[in-house]
């Protein structure tokens, strides 16, 4: 789904700053189970669907307790949020008309998912590097259930809009999404 890979050099740079990273990390779980519950706001109508993003909106709150949990066994309080320009520069290319309103905050949703997926399992796999293997089998666990969430929000997606405007649209979401992650600085955050 993704565009771009995340180069080995951004290991080292998203943990200089540990508390940092992880502040970030729960932010970003909970405006995923926030995204989720707006989601069921604004589609109600859809009750397979709330049904999906109801399940998906409880484990990502399972997920912002297992990041502050970490924290706060580290010793340490989160900082406070800060904006997240990644997602706002995606969020910006929702369109505002119905249905492709709903078609492109799926497919963003997937792609932010995926994203995630691809930068927990490097945390993953650096730790492991270094020997940390409580921090690698933590993040290794939460990859796995990021990699799950793509899939779903394409799934739903695809019950939005025929397949192949789908498939249209998910490729040049993905171009724009590799682009505004190259254009950030790289800094000790998910994104
Ligand atoms: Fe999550
Ligand atoms: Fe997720």
């Amino acid at each position: 789904m993704l565009r771009s890979e995340t180069p080995d050099t951004w290991f080292a740079i998203a943990t200089a700053d540990l508390v940092c990273l992880l502040s970030d990390h729960l932010h970003c779980e909970r405006k995923a189970a926030e995204n989720a519950l707006s989601l069921i706001r604004r589609y109600a109508y859809d009750a397979e669907g709330v049904s999906t993003l109801g399940r998906l909106a409880h484990e990502e709150t399972s997920h912002v307790v297992q990041v502050s949990e970490l924290l706060a066994r580290l010793g340490h309080r989160p900082r406070a949020d800060r904006p997240n320009h990644y997602a706002r520069g995606l969020l910006a290319l929702v369109r505002t008309r119905e249905p492709e309103r709903k078609l492109d905050a799926l497919l963003v949703a997937a792609l932010i998912e995926a994203r995630s997926h691809q930068r927990l399992s490097a945390l993953a796999a650096g730790f492991a590097e270094r020997g940390e293997s409580h921090l690698s089998s933590f993040y290794r666990a939460l990859a796995t259930a990021e990699d799950r969430h793509a899939e779903v929000f394409r799934t739903l997606a695809g019950r939005a809009l025929p397949a192949l405007e789908v498939g249209a649209r998910l490729c040049e979401l993905a171009e724009q999404e590799a682009h505004i992650l190259a254009a950030l600085p790289p800094g000790p955050r998910i994104h």
